[in-house]
C-alpha cells in the first residue's frame, strides 16, 4: 500500500521559503487532499488555471469563508462570514454578473489611468520624505501609505481616517487568510467590520445627498438591466475595492523591491532601462505577487488531473506555485524582468480577474521606478525576515532598507 505523503504548509519555514515543498508536491502530488484544510490543494499551473475558470467550480464557500473560534464567537464569526459571502470575489453568476457589471462600468481602465498624476505626486511626497533618513522600514514607511492615500483620493475619504481604514482592512484580511482562526481574531474582525461597514455606509449617503459626479455617486446611478445597488451595496463594494487595494499592493511593491535587490544583476538593468518597468512588474507578480492562493468549491463529482472531487468539496488553487511550474515557465526559479511569455497567474484569470489589475500595476511601476532611480545605492539591511503566516497572501512583516 502506498503512503501518502504529508506536507507542512504550516510553519514558518514553508512560508519563508515555500519553493521547495511547492515544487514537489508539484510533482509528486500535484492534487494534494490537505487534511488540515480539509481541502484539495493544487500546484500545477495547467490545473489551476482550468479550475479557477471552469464554471463547473465556484466561489461560494457555503458560508464558510473563514474558520475557527470557539462557541462564543459563533455568531460573531457567522456575521463575518455573511458579510464576506456578499462580496463580489465570492459571489457566482449571476450575482457576480450584476456585480462586476455595475463595478466595470465604474472603474473603467480610462479612469484609473486617470490617477496616474495623483499616484506620481504621492509617490514623490512619500519619497521627500525618506531622503532625510538613511535606514527606512520600506512596508511603514512607502508601501502602506501610497495604496491607503491612493484609494483615499479614490473614494474621497479624509486624510484623518486613513490609519483607521487601514487597521479595518488589515483585520479584515487576517480572518480571510487565516486556516483556523483564534476567538481574538474574530473578536477584533467583527468590531473593525461593524465600524467599517457603518463608515462607509455613513459615506455613501453623504456622497448620495451632495450630488456631486463621484466615483460613490456613480457606483449608487449605475444600472444594468434595470437595476442599481442599494446603498449598503454601494458601502460593500467600496470595502471590497479598499481591503482588495490596501493589502495587495502594499505587498507586492514590498516584495517586488526584496526580489530585485536579492538579484543585484536584474536591479541595475531595471535602473539602466527604465522603459522595462511594464515587464518588470509583470515578472515580480509571477516571481513573487502577494496573491498565495484562491479557492473554488467543486459544484458536482468531477475529476482534476485524474483525481476524483467530490461535490462540495474545496480546492485551494496555489498561484505562486502555478508561477513557478517548469512546464509553464522557462527557468521559473529565476527572475527575469524581461520575460516575454508571461501570462502568470498573479492577478487570477477568468471572470473574477482581479478588478483592480490597471490600478496596481500603474501603482507598483511608479512606486518601483521611482525608490529605484531616488535611492540608486540602496541595500537590505536585515538578513532574517519575517514573513506573515497567511495562506490567501503573500507578504512581509518589515522590509528594513538602509538608502546609502
Ligand atoms: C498586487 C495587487 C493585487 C493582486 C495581487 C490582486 C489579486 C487578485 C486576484 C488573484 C483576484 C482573483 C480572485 C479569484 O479568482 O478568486 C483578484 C480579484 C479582485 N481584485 Fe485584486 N489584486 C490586486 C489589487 C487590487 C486592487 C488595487 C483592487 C481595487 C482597487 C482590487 C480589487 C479586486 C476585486 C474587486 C476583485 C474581485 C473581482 C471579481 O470577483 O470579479 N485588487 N485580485
Amino acid at each position: 500500500m502506498s503512503v501518502v505523503q504529508e506536507y507542512d504548509l504550516f510553519s514558518s519555514d514553508f512560508f519563508a521559503e515555500p519553493e521547495p515543498i511547492l515544487n514537489d508536491m508539484r510533482l509528486s502530488n500535484p492534487v494534494y487532499w490537505c487534511r488540515r484544510l480539509e481541502s484539495w490543494v493544487l500546484t500545477r499551473y495547467q490545473d489551476i488555471s482550468h479550475t479557477i475558470r471552469d464554471i463547473n467550480f465556484c466561489v461560494d464557500r457555503n458560508g464558510q469563508i473563514s474558520r475557527g473560534g470557539s462557541q462564543f464567537t459563533r455568531d460573531k464569526l457567522n456575521f463575518c462570514n455573511g458579510f464576506f459571502a456578499s462580496w463580489m470575489v465570492f459571489s457566482d453568476p449571476p450575482r457576480h454578473t450584476f456585480l462586476r457589471s455595475i463595478a466595470s462600468q465604474v472603474f473603467t481602465h480610462q479612469k484609473m489611468e486617470s490617477y496616474k498624476h495623483c499616484i506620481e505626486h504621492l509617490t514623490s511626497e512619500l519619497i521627500q520624505n525618506l531622503r532625510a533618513k538613511r535606514q527606512i522600514e520600506l512596508i511603514q514607511d512607502f508601501a502602506i501609505p501610497l495604496p491607503t492615500l491612493v484609494t483615499a483620493k479614490m473614494f474621497d475619504i479624509p486624510l484623518a481616517h486613513v490609519t483607521e481604514l487601514k487597521d479595518w482592512s488589515s483585520g479584515i484580511f487576517t480572518l480571510l487568510g487565516a486556516e483556523n482562526a483564534s476567538d481574538e481574531e474574530i473578536n477584533l474582525t467583527y468590531h473593525n467590520l461593524v465600524k467599517c461597514i457603518k463608515y462607509f455606509q455613513d459615506l455613501v449617503d453623504k456622497h448620495l445627498n451632495s450630488k456631486t459626479n463621484s466615483l460613490i455617486y456613480q457606483l449608487a446611478n449605475t444600472s444594468e438591466s434595470g437595476y442599481k445597488l442599494s446603498r449598503e451595496e454601494v458601502a460593500t463594494l467600496c470595502i471590497v475595492m479598499m481591503a482588495g487595494a490596501y493589502e495587495t499592493t502594499t505587498h507586492l511593491i514590498a516584495n517586488g523591491m526584496l526580489a530585485l535587490l536579492q538579484n543585484p544583476a536584474q536591479l541595475s538593468k531595471l535602473k539602466d532601462n527604465p522603459p522595462l518597468i511594464d515587464s518588470a512588474v509583470e515578472e515580480l507578480l509571477r516571481y513573487c505577487g502577494p496573491a498565495f492562493s484562491v479557492v473554488r468549491r467543486a459544484k458536482s463529482d468531477t475529476q482534476i488531473n485524474g483525481q476524483n472531487i467530490q461535490a462540495g468539496q474545496k480546492i485551494y488553487c496555489l498561484l505562486h506555485a502555478g508561477n513557478h511550474d517548469p512546464e509553464r515557465f522557462h527557468q521559473p526559479s529565476q527572475l527575469d524582468i524581461s520575460r516575454q511569455d508571461n501570462r502568470h497567474l498573479g492577478l487570477g484569470l477568468g471572470i473574477h480577474f482581479c478588478l483592480g489589475a490597471v490600478l496596481t500595476r500603474l501603482e507598483t511601476r511608479i512606486a518601483i521606478h521611482s525608490l529605484i532611480q531616488n535611492f540608486p545605492n540602496m541595500y537590505l539591511n536585515s538578513s532574517k525576515l519575517d514573513w506573515i503566516p497567511n495562506f490567501a497572501m503573500r507578504g512581509l512583516k518589515n522590509l528594513p532598507i538602509a538608502l546609502s
